[in-house]
């Protein structure tokens, strides 16, 4: 079988598909080098001398891993000098950064989760990178704006572009430019992403749920009633034995509900009052990745991709993956 490595899939998404423009084929060959970096030193566990905290806090008051900060970093020295990108935001940076002056500044907007799943680095267990790329909002004179919060702050529908990538036993990159999802292993003898998971399309049934079931007690009647028809089984209203499978980080955890369908939620509860995982920069790319991969993704009322953003790191419920179950879960909230 001949391989398609991420470079060639992105010149065929340029050339022949004109889905992507130079500037756009750039940034993700160069957020996805940054993955890779950020994939040696994860898979360097306790001899990489980048475990544990360090000794500081993010905007949300989240204690930051040596590796947040090292995996941001990572991603801003990659991205900031290639002259496509007007500013970046991340989950562990309070505001905006826009381009340095000393860089040419350009057309997108990069948001980013450096190392999302962070408390399993220590344990063990996959994490990831997940990104979103947006164009920056020009004003009625058609000159860029100022690329502060206010030019973030636009629907999911209006990506350019989103992806993951999963730091576990292969490390995966996870990429929709609008036709599809596609997943890409990476190399480890030629430091190449090569496509191995081309048009992912995930499965409109499922018999598979993801949640954290210890938050339970503080869920909304909505998912109460949900979950306790999946668990009910056989004997209960959906005739049939559900399974359950909770990673605790959502690269992980979408990525299984890509491969084989099911449904991941984080809902809003009585203590995350706005649901726990962020908008710009997690709900959205995941969402647009599930939707290409013929899946959904709501709040429980609206599909995440429609939510008009309030700030940069708002929260937000999330319920996604196999359609149909996502739609169910949709109309017990109406
Ligand atoms: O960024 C948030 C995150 O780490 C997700 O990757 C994951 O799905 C979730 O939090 C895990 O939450 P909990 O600690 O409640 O299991």
């Amino acid at each position: 079988m001949r391989r398609v490595t991420l470079t060639q899939f992105l010149v065929s998404r340029q050339r022949d598909k004109n889905l992507i423009n130079a500037d756009l084929r750039l940034l993700l060959e160069t957020i996805a080098r940054a993955c890779k970096a950020i994939s040696t030193r994860v898979n360097k566990g306790a001899l990489g001398d980048s475990h544990g905290s360090a000794g500081t806090s993010n905007i949300q008051g989240e204690v930051q891993k040596k590796l947040d900060v090292l995996s941001n970093e990572i991603l801003l020295e990659a991205n900031e000098w290639g002259g496509n990108l007007a500013a970046l935001a991340s989950e562990e940076m309070d505001n905006p950064r826009p381009t340095p002056t000393h860089y040419p500044s350009g057309e997108y907007l990069l948001l980013f989760d450096p190392l999302d799943g962070s408390s399993n680095i220590d344990v063990n267990i996959s994490v990831g990178t997940i990104f979103s790329v947006l164009r920056c909002p020009k004003t009625e004179h058609g000159a860029y704006c100022e690329p502060d919060e206010k030019a973030f702050l636009q629907s999911g529908r209006n990506q350019a572009a989103a992806g993951f990538a999963v730091y576990g036993p292969t490390t995966l990159f996870v990429l929709t430019v609008g036709d599809g999802a596609h997943g890409f292993t990476l190399d480890r003898e030629t430091y190449t992403f090569v496509l191995t998971h081309p048009d992912i399309r995930i499965p409109e049934d499922t018999q598979e749920f993801a949640i954290n079931m210890s938050n339970q007690r503080r869920w909304e009647a909505p998912v109460r009633r949900y979950i306790d028809e999946c668990l009910a089984g056989k004997e209960g209203p959906r005739g049939k034995d559900f399974n359950m499978r909770w990673v605790a980080s959502m690269v992980a955890d979408v990525f299984r509900v890509l491969s084989r369908g099911g449904i991941f939620m984080y809902p809003r509860d009585a203590k995350n009052r706005e649901g726990r995982l962020r908008l710009m920069y997690e709900a959205n790319p995941m969402a647009l990745i599930v939707e290409q991969a013929g899946g959904a993704a709501t709040d429980g009322k609206t599909p995440i991709l429609d939510l008009p953003p309030k700030g940069l790191h708002q929260r937000v419920a999330v319920v996604l993956g196999s359609k149909n179950e996502v739609d169910k879960v949709a109309s017990y909230h109406k």
